[in-house]
């Protein structure tokens, strides 16, 4: 199926919904400390998302074909953790690196947003894991213009997690998203430029990479959620909505806490790695501060 476009009054409710998601990172950024366990994250989330946002956390009974019902507010996906890992007694403690990931519903629009945070000190290897996983996101966000091509985006990531000795998840994919958490088109994070369907104004995906240090096979525990990497490699993700504009493209998951976009996003002379975005099959002229259209 393709996408389906929305339109002004749509799109004023999905920058609504993707600021208020960017906003209980914000919120609970202080609270990701060693001695925290990944259910009293869920349980703040939780509280600050029905009490004080008057949003609905999209995740908690979340049942998609196939599976059981999710059943916590957030996803936290510690160290080898890949993706939907279940808050529950586990402690944080120094070292880890954890990812928070918050979808919200506001007036029945989504928000679905996702950062990384390194509990106490953390190694040089889980800080570069994260540093290039970001790199990518914002690499594939930077190949979204229109008329350009969904296969643009995985194209511009897939070679930065390689050359940088990483692997990229193929079996989880950003999507598009709306009235629905997951919606057409799948968001490949991996390609060919110039492949798969047209981008068209007013469509909003999340691009969202999972990348594992080590190879790219992954596993499904027993509580039918939490993905982890095969051979134990450490994986990151990061994640943002983002709409596609008559000039370029929109990140609607921005708020006051959202962390800077890399160098190059915002001086198109600074390299990523050594490799520009346009090398890496993006030519923007000039690439856009978060949340800004690209003129
Ligand atoms: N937020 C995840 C995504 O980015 C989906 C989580 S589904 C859940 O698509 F049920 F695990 F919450
Ligand atoms: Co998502
Ligand atoms: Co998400």
């Amino acid at each position: 199926m393709p996408a389906t476009l929305k339109s002004a009054a749509d799109i004023a409710g999905m920058r609504i919904a993707g600021r208020l998601a960017s906003e209980v990172l914000d919120y609970i950024t202080p609270y990701v400390v060693p001695g925290v366990t990944t259910g009293e994250l869920d349980r703040l989330c939780h509280e600050y998302m029905v009490n004080v946002q008057g949003t609905i956390p999209a995740p908690l009974n979340y049942a998609p074909h196939g599976y059981k019902p999710f059943p916590k507010s957030i996803c936290t996906s510690v160290n080898h953790q890949v993706c939907h890992g279940i808050p529950g007694t586990r402690v944080l403690k120094s070292g880890d690196v954890v990812n928070l990931d918050i979808t919200v519903i506001k007036d029945g629009w989504h928000g679905d947003t996702s950062r990384m945070f390194h509990v106490g000190e953390s190694s040089i290897a889980a800080r570069r894991l994260s540093e290039i996983t970001y790199e990518c996101m914002w690499l594939g966000i930077l190949a979204i213009r229109p008329g350009g091509f969904l296969g643009d985006i995985g194209a511009a990531i897939q070679p930065h997690a390689e050359r940088n000795g990483y692997s990229v998840v193929r079996e989880f994919c950003g999507h598009g998203i709306g009235k629905r958490f997951h919606e057409d088109p799948q968001i490949l994070h991996y390609g060919k430029a110039g492949t798969l369907e047209r981008l068209v104004p007013g469509m909003i995906f999340t691009v969202e990479p999972m990348i594992n240090a080590g190879r790219r096979e992954i596993r499904e525990m027993a509580d039918g959620w939490t993905i982890v990497t095969k051979d134990h490699s450490l994986s990151a993700q990061w994640e943002h909505t983002v709409l596609v504009t008559p000039t370029g493209f929109e990140v609607l998951t921005v708020s006051a806490g959202s962390p800077p976009p890399p160098a190059f996003v915002t001086s198109p002379s600074v390299a990523a790695d050594g490799v520009t975005p346009a090398a890496a099959g993006n030519a923007a002229p000039a690439a856009p501060p978060a949340g800004i259209v690209v003129a």
